[in-house]
């Protein structure tokens, strides 16, 4: 390929449509602090997602962070090492010790299965991600936490517009979080939200993200900086409009790749799942190494040397990372379906503007080795 192809490519609304949001800016002088187009985007986007109450934040990371502090989260936390490594983060940054549980290899979610074996007197909480915007066995999870008196964050990152049975999948467990990250479906340059059920957990999250203030001259707790500014909630409010545009163009472009790919020997594809309305935020494929003919590495350079930049995710594990892997439960023995996921994935390019001759092109390098 002349030109690159990465794995993906932000949706960017039409210039002109933002520009009378910055003039409005900046004839109010109003640019961060709760302003009119945070207010707004807060109650767009909870109508849009179909959930009572949103926070925005300034990204996912300072979003999942706060959720740990609203609900008071200490101790030792049971969650998947398959993630992107913020999720793992939150925790140390709130001093939670983070226990991993393997995952499933139907989704690549935390398996439910698993999890009671995990839990010990130190367990506040348990915190699965629905990875590729795949759902959780989220009613199988809310069982477990419901008999142990566990909380339940999901972290959302990549579930934007996710529904399962009909319902927005942000309204399970006691808190989600969403990415409003450059690289997701939904974007707001850097950005990212908590999702909670009702007003006074909302209030409460709202005070930490900032400084803890609940009034002009009362801090109730150590909060932080998480707010977002006037300019991405402005921005936001005009990306909204393009989204459901963004997620059809991306259906379309992992129904082509199923067709082509779904019976090359050693090449497995994830089907839609029944009773989910997908975002199709990532279009992972594995590789087996004896059936495909080549490694998963070596397919990844060939499409590279290509001009066509995949990524491996969610390789390395987290627990395979120097921070973690000193712990019990990063063990390889612990995670056998974790670390084989890993190291066989690629997340092919999928976005709004690939058309059909970057298609062809890529799905030839996949066909013909
Ligand atoms: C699963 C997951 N959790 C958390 C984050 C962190 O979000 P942010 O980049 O908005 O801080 C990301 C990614 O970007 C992610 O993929």
């Amino acid at each position: 390929m002349e030109k690159p192809i990465y794995i993906t490519q932000p949706s960017l609304p039409d210039l002109d449509d933002f520009i009378p949001y910055l003039r409005e800016i900046w004839d109010n002088k109003i640019l961060t602090n709760n302003g009119p187009f945070h207010k707004q985007l807060e109650k767009e986007l909870a109508d849009f997602l179909g959930v009572p109450y949103i926070s925005l934040f300034a990204n996912g990371t300072l979003a999942l962070v706060t959720a740990l502090q609203a609900l008071r989260i200490t101790g030792e936390v049971i969650t998947t090492p398959y993630s992107f490594v913020a999720t793992t983060h939150s925790l140390w940054w709130n001093n939670i010790k983070p226990v991993f549980v393997d995952i499933e290899p139907e989704f690549g979610n935390l398996d439910p299965e698993k999890i009671e074996a995990a839990i010990t007197p130190k367990t506040t909480a348990i915190m699965p991600v629905h990875v590729y915007g795949n759902p959780c066995y989220v009613e199988r999870i809310q069982e477990i936490a419901d008999i142990y008196g566990l909380k339940l964050i999901y972290d959302a990152a990549h579930a934007f517009g996710v529904k399962y049975k009909g319902e927005s999948i942000l309204n399970y467990g006691d808190l989600s979080i969403l990415s409003f990250h450059a690289t997701k479906v939904f974007n707001t340059f850097e950005g990212g939200a908590i999702i909670s059920h009702d007003i006074a957990t909302k209030q409460r999250i709202d005070y930490l993200k900032n400084f803890g203030f609940a009034g002009e001259t009362t801090v109730v707790a150590p909060g932080i900086n998480g707010k977002m500014d006037e300019v991405r909630a402005a921005y936001g409010l005009v990306s909204l409009n393009y989204v459901d545009d963004a997620i059809s163009k991306r259906r379309e472009v992992a129904l082509q790749y199923r067709e082509a790919l779904r019976n090359i020997s050693g090449i497995t594809v994830f089907e839609d799942f029944e009773n989910v309305k997908h975002n199709y935020s990532y279009f992972p494929i594995l590789v087996n190494e004896e059936l495909y003919g080549l490694s998963r590495d070596e397919l990844y350079e060939k499409l590279k040397a290509n001009n066509i930049f995949g990524r491996r995710y969610f390789y390395p594990l987290i627990s395979n990372f120097s921070t973690y892997r000193g712990l019990p439960s990063a063990n390889k023995e612990n995670l056998p379906v974790a670390n084989r996921i890993a190291d066989s994935v690629i997340c092919l390019p999928i976005h709004h503007e690939i058309d059909e001759e970057d298609l062809k092109e890529i799905i030839k390098l996949l066909i013909y080795k």
